[in-house]
């Protein structure tokens, strides 16, 4: 068995890695044609991408840079830089002094070019999470591109509205290259979202929320505290809110739509007002609800967006907080801990950001009740109905694995394949706790489990007894209503999913989006055939 956890010195030793041979071009290509089992189902119909206009050309460069996030010394950060070179300049917004971005507006149905050009030291890929694009576009790590080259991608958006993200995808390397600050947003809309009459423009406020270490020189710091710090994954003592620090914001009074994305590698939020205030949910991975939800507080892991509506109006001259509440969860050093002040583990309470609410803004139009429609898929409808595909979270010596295995860049097993057009029920059972064998050590861990090429929707959940107390300190936050393509799988939980694998046939991943978790081997292609 290939062991892909890391020493600290492989690493530096890997962070320094020079090019490689993983050139590779873009080929254009045709949608498979689908098969469908299930004639019940509208089928997707996949117009040939040449057909479709190009409406969006633009240049992404992944850099080096540095910015002024503190007073006093610079912090180096990664970055990508765009320029549009074909549409609306509007379709791709930069964010100014921040290492995050850019921040792409499209329409469901456009189609869209981009070149990566690679200036990093490390080769690199873009995968654009959640998007329904092909697997030569989804940014595995076999497409990753050398230092000083380039890849196209050309895709058409047949997402519907939805906030969905992009990141960096090479093999071993995605954790620090999200770190040091690469990652951006890719926000579609719709005919039926329009229709809505949601916040817009100014009242339209995407919010990435991650936790970065400082040193005194304001330089980013990663991984530093050794082989636990990997296993459990990565966790900040400084959050950050669209790349700043102790971020406020001044807003109107006013209704906004707060789209919300956990871009930590690791930290797990239960986000919450903090004078108590309920969210209103009206959107999860892969779009609106059908309806809004409301919850005292939403568990947020990282891979994972939430939308929430908010009405600020009559609050002029208050501050509203969204903090962190407190939950048990693991330090950066292993021990369990519930409770304590330091912010080095996974349930500490957080500071995330500040509103400032000024004066009066635009009439706030009621939140319809009804938001959208979502076809519900039907477990009877499923292949596999009474033989869900499990995939047991397990310890394979030090590292995380999905079922005894960890990721091999080629290799996918009987069990990883599926039907191009079928409807299955996946399942995703964390029972480290329970596992026996060299480790003596009881790791019990939260693992964001992340599907590519798919949105699905969740089947059920269910709880293994003794697990209890830490999972009902996060689970009335979770917001299983809709379309998701990560899902959060606690300690002793079983997750079952409804998946339809009906946009292309191809090799995808599935993984952990718990970022060391991941870059350690806790993840494996799957592949659709057709
Ligand atoms: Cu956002 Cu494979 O990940
Ligand atoms: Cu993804
Ligand atoms: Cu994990």
């Amino acid at each position: 068995m290939t062991n892909y956890q890391l020493t600290r010195r492989d690493f530096i030793k890997l962070m320094g890695m020079g090019a490689g041979t993983l050139t590779l071009s873009a080929c254009g290509l045709l949608p498979p044609a689908s098969r469908f089992a299930d004639p019940t189902t509208a089928p997707v119909i996949l117009t040939p991408l040449a057909s479709v206009p190009v409406s969006l050309t633009v240049d992404l460069t992944a850099g080096s840079a540095t910015l002024p996030i503190f007073s006093g010394a610079e912090t180096s950060i990664w970055r990508y830089q765009s320029s549009v070179r074909e549409g609306s300049a509007e379709s791709v917004q930069m964010l100014s002094n921040s290492y995050l971005g850019p921040i792409f507006r499209v329409k469901k149905s456009q189609r869209v070019q981009v070149r990566l050009k690679n200036e990093l030291p490390d080769p690199t890929i873009i995968h654009w999470h959640g998007l329904l694009i092909p697997e030569e576009m989804d940014g595995h790590p076999r497409y990753a591109i050398a230092p000083g080259a380039s890849f196209e991608y050309d895709f058409q958006v047949t997402n519907r509205a939805g906030m969905y993200w992009f990141h960096p995808h090479p093999h071993q390397l995605t954790g620090p290259q999200v770190y040091y600050g690469l990652a951006g947003l890719f926000i579609v809309s719709d005919e039926e979202e329009a229709a809505l009459g949601l916040p817009a423009g100014e009242y339209d406020l995407p919010l990435v929320i991650q936790d970065r270490t400082f040193d005194s020189q304001n330089q980013m710091v990663y991984l530093t505290n050794g082989m636990m710090e990997q296993m459990v994954g990565f966790l900040g003592d400084t959050i950050l809110v669209n790349g700043a620090p102790n971020a406020a914001l001044d807003v109107k009074a006013s209704a906004y739509r707060l789209r919300l994305l956990n871009g930590s590698n690791s930290r797990i939020y239960k986000l919450a007002w903090q004078d108590g205030t309920p969210l209103t949910v009206i959107a999860t991975d892969g779009g609106l609800l059908e309806a809004p939800v409301t919850r005292d507080y939403i568990t947020l892991a990282p891979g994972e967006r939430v939308e929430l509506w908010a009405d600020f109006s009559g609050r002029t001259g208050s501050e509203m907080r969204l903090v962190s509440l407190p939950f048990s969860g693991f330090s950066s050093s292993g021990g369990m801990i519930s409770g304590g002040s330091t912010s080095l583990f996974n349930g500490a309470p957080l500071d995330i950001l500040s509103l400032n609410i000024g004066e009066k803004g635009v009439d706030v139009s009621p939140l319809p009740t009804r938001l959208s429609a979502i076809a519900r898929h039907r477990v009877e409808e499923a292949v596999n109905q009474n033989n869900p595909r499990s995939f047991a979270l397990t310890m394979q010596g030090m590292t995380h694995a999905i079922n005894g295995r960890v990721f091999e860049m080629d290799a996918v097993a009987q069990d990883e394949i599926a039907q191009l057009g079928d409807l299955e029920v996946w399942e995703f059972v964390n029972l480290e706790g329970s596992g026996t064998g060299m480790m003596t050590m009881n790791i019990e861990m939260p693992h964001p489990m992340h599907i590519h090429g798919v949105q699905f929707q969740v089947l059920g959940r269910e709880i293994t007894q003794g697990y209890e107390s830490a999972y009902q300190e996060l689970s009335a936050g979770f917001i299983d209503d809709g379309w998701k393509d990560t899902v959060l799988v606690m300690p002793g939980e079983k997750v079952q999913v409804l998946v339809r694998f009906e946009n292309y046939a191809g090799t995808f991943l599935y993984h952990c989006h718990n970022l060391e978790h991941e870059d350690a081997g806790m993840m494996r292609n799957y592949k659709i055939e057709s």
